[in-house]
Formats: structure tokens, C-alpha cells, sequence
């Protein structure tokens, strides 16, 4: 699919003649072109954002020079903010803003393949990131589709994980945030352990989705630590492929959308010596299930 004008009104933001989808990739992504969320929305707007996000699991806007409370309005219209002081992101200001900021030498979050905070009992929906500043080069944001993930399994491999659960906890993240200095660790503690199943239906496409991924998730209830772990380990090696993968370059001023209930993200630690800094709301979630 290439690009497709869409029926929407006009807005001072909005030339409907110029809004269209543009798929990226086989499995995940589309950019969404003619709409400046800095001069305002309408629903038919969110709509079509919305829409094409259930369908591409993330979708890119560039040139948006929105205020921090524009990106926290139209957050607000996926869901209730997370709050941030949760997180070891909060810088003071906003409650439900994560800054992110990284000079390219310091602990990057995220350099590894992850859904966001599968601690949480009910994990996030999904997020809405805002790129300040970027580096020259690098700093890119790649985004596997689980659905993908989940397909590219075997008929007897998804029949077995029907119904199977695993244990997710804070612990790798709550270590390597209390030896860095340079990142905020109030309130980040190690929570309990929360269990998720491992293939969850997201709850609008009602699609499957593979839910470990290794930042996260620590066993597999009702096997072994050998036999859970080799099993992870090759759940999580499905979103490596990069036929289930989309790789963003940012721009300053891009705004990125992400269904959290059916993709993991990567952000990749390249850009030493350069500033990168994005501010990112996140949107609660259900249980999965
Ligand atoms: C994140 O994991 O939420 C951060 C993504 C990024 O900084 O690109």
C-alpha cells in the first residue's frame, strides 16, 4: 500500500488534499504525512492516527513543534497518562513526562530489544515520543512487530504456548538504574512480580502477540529454569528478524505513536559525543490477557 488520501476536514494544521498513510514496511510502521498536531486536532484527525496505528502497531509524524501540553492533550486521548515519577525520567516538571536525555556517553535507555514496563500489573497501552534534540548521526528507534513475531512461530510452538504464563519484575532495570548517577532512581524499586501470559490478544485487533522480552521477563511458570529459559530465549530471538522490524531516523521535531501491546522497540546507543533528547508520555494499559 502506498499512500491514500484520506476524508478529513480542514483544520489550520491540516490540508486534507496532503494527509496520507505511508506504509513503511511489510510487518509494522507507517508515516503519516499533512497533519501539524501543533495547530490542533479534531477527532477526525485522531482518527485517522488512531486508525492507522491499530493497523501499522507504530506510526511517525515529522515536523511537529508541539508544546509539551499539546503532546500531553493528544496523549490524553489514548488513555490515562502514566505517571511518570514512577520512572526514573521526571524531571521535576511534569508529572506524566519523561524526559530523556543522553549526551551519548551515559546509560542509554533502552538499547535493548523491550516492551515498555511488562512489570506493571497492567503494562503500558503504548506512547507518544517527542524528539527535541537530536544527534548529527545515530540514535535511531527500531519497533518488531510482535504480531510478526508471534506468526513466524510454528503451528505446534503457538499450540503449546496457548495458555502458558511467565513472571515479569523490575530487577534488571531497578540495577542498572541505581549505579547511574546521572539518571533519576527515586521510586524505582524492585516491584513484585507480576505474570502475564505469553501470547496476549491485543484487546481492539484482537490479533495475538508474543509478550515476553528480555528486559522484563524472568521465568516461564510451570517449567524448569533450563527448559523456560531456552524457551525465552527463542521467543525472543523472533523479533530480531528484521523482516518483523522498522528502523525510524529521527529528525528533531518527530513524533513517534507505538502500540505497546503489540510491538518491542530498540533505541539504538550510537551517537557518543552528540545530545539527544526526547520527551515521552506514556498511556496505561489494560491486563493482558
Ligand atoms: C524508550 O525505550 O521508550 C525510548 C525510545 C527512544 O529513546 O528512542
Amino acid at each position: 500500500m502506498g499512500m491514500e488520501n484520506l476524508a478529513i476536514g480542514s483544520l489550520p494544521g491540516v490540508n486534507p488534499e496532503q494527509v496520507a498513510i505511508r506504509r513503511l514496511t511489510g510487518a509494522i510502521g507507517a508515516e503519516i504525512k499533512g497533519i501539524d498536531l501543533g495547530q490542533g486536532w479534531d477527532d477526525a484527525v485522531f482518527k485517522v492516527i488512531y486508525d492507522a496505528l491499530m493497523e501499522h502497531g507504530v506510526v511517525f509524524l515529522r515536523d511537529q513543534s508541539w508544546t509539551v501540553d499539546q503532546q500531553l492533550e493528544f496523549s490524553k486521548l489514548l488513555g490515562s497518562p502514566a505517571f511518570s515519577k514512577k520512572l526514573p525520567f521526571y524531571d521535576g516538571t511534569y508529572e506524566y513526562v519523561s524526559v530523556l536525555e543522553n549526551d551519548g556517553t551515559q546509560l542509554v535507555v533502552g538499547d535493548v530489544w523491550h516492551n515498555d514496563n511488562t512489570d506493571w500489573v497492567s503494562p503500558p497501552m503504548g506512547a507518544v515520543l517527542h524528539s527535541e534534540e537530536m544527534p548529527e548521526y545515530g540514535g535511531d528507534t527500531l519497533w518488531a512487530s510482535t504480531y510478526a513475531a508471534y506468526d513466524r512461530l510454528s503451528a505446534p510452538m503457538k499450540q503449546m504456548l496457548e495458555g502458558m504464563t511467565a513472571i515479569h519484575d523490575n530487577s534488571v532495570v531497578a540495577a542498572m538504574y541505581s549505579s547511574t548517577k546521572s539518571l533519576r532512581s527515586d521510586g524505582l524499586q524492585a516491584d513484585e512480580t507480576v505474570e502475564h501470559p505469553i501470547v496476549r490478544t491485543h484487546p481492539v485487533t484482537k490479533r495475538k502477540a508474543l509478550f515476553v522480552n528480555s528486559v522484563y521477563t524472568r521465568r516461564v511458570v510451570g517449567m524448569g529454569a533450563d527448559e523456560g529459559k531456552a524457551l525465552l530465549e527463542m521467543l525472543y530471538e523472533q523479533v530480531k528478524y528484521p523482516e518483523t522490524q522498522v528502523r525510524f531516523r529521527w529528525e528533531p521535531n518527530s513524533v513517534a505513536i507505538w502500540d505497546n501491546r503489540c510491538t518491542q522497540h530498540y533505541a539504538v546507543s550510537d551517537y557518543a559525543g552528540f545530545r539527544r533528547k526526547m520527551r515521552r508520555v506514556q498511556i496505561e494499559g489494560d491486563r493482558p490477557f
